[in-house]
């Protein structure tokens, strides 16, 4: 095995071991969640470069998942077409186009400062307890609607991703996003069966799995992100819960991908 030899995962078959991680891009001025021109020049040069599997950046399941109202989103049938011709375009270089998909929770509705701010940028948002991250506003806390919801949203965005030509679906449960909200006691503080233990904290997450994985191909993989430690002294989400994890996703997604950091500290306060 070499970094350019070939790897198969499922069906899809990767050029060489170098992935493009996702990176947002804040490049949809018209907070309209639409690739546009940028998206195709960007991951299309990453895809010329060599890169065996390229990830979009975060994608947004929902207008109020979004880091900053610039994000990619893919909500929205109209998303999908713009994303296929950066999915064609990317797959015509010989790479394999990947998508993250997520929700930002918590830390959603970013202004950025590179942003010239409009109305409709802030907007309260959602999360598993309403626990603030930093300066933002206090989230509303999700009921059993809402979170159903938010499966609901990760599951058609699943949909649109397929159409629009991906290969490699990715969840976004890390870097203190709503999923990685549900996992960390640092941010849930539910009573129900969605907080409290392991596996009340890690229900979302497998239903998000589940759902994902019933509307994506079987012969095309699932990758799930995590940050393998809050990095808190005590009390937080860790390395033990990660191996944990990456057990009950084994199981329930017959081999998700696991791509973790276990060495690179994740500041627990606002960068
Ligand atoms: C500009 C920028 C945007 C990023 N956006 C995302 C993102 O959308 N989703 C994500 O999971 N990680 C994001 N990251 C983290 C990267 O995917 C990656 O994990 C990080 O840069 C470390 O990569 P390295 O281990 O190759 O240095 C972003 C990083 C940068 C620099």
């Amino acid at each position: 095995m070499s970094l350019f030899s070939v790897l198969s995962l499922r069906g899809v078959e990767l050029r060489n071991r170098i992935v493009v991680s996702p990176m947002c891009q804040y490049s949809c001025l018209e907070r309209d969640g639409m690739a546009n021109d940028w998206h195709l020049v960007h991951l299309g040069a990453l895809a010329r470069g060599g890169s065996a599997l390229v990830f979009t950046e975060a994608t947004a399941v929902e207008p109020c998942g979004r880091t900053a109202a610039v994000d990619l989103g893919l909500w929205d049938d109209r998303q999908i077409e713009p994303l296929q011709a950066v999915s064609r375009f990317i797959r015509r270089q010989g790479a394999v186009p990947g998508i993250q998909l997520a929700h930002a929770g918590r830390k959603a509705a970013t202004v950025l400062s590179t942003m010239v701010e409009r109305p409709g940028d802030r907007w309260t948002p959602v999360g598993p307890s309403p626990l603030a991250f930093g300066d933002k506003p206090v989230p509303s806390e999700l009921d059993r609607d809402g979170i159903g919801r938010v499966v609901q949203a990760f599951s058609h965005a699943t949909r649109r991703a397929r159409d629009a030509g991906f290969e490699v679906v990715e969840i976004h449960a890390a870097h203190g996003y709503l999923v990685h909200q549900f996992l960390s006691p640092v941010s849930n503080r539910r009573t129900d069966a969605y907080g409290g233990s392991f596996q009340g904290r890690c229900r979302l997450l497998l239903e998000v799995v589940d759902a994902v994985r019933s509307v994506w191909p079987d012969d095309h993989p699932v990758f799930v992100r995590v940050s393998a430690t809050d990095w808190v002294p005590s009390g937080g989400w860790d390395i033990d819960q990660s191996v944990e994890l990456a057990r009950l996703l084994g199981g329930a997604s017959q081999n998700c991908g696991a791509r973790q950091h276990p060495f690179f500290p994740i500041s627990a306060h606002p960068a």
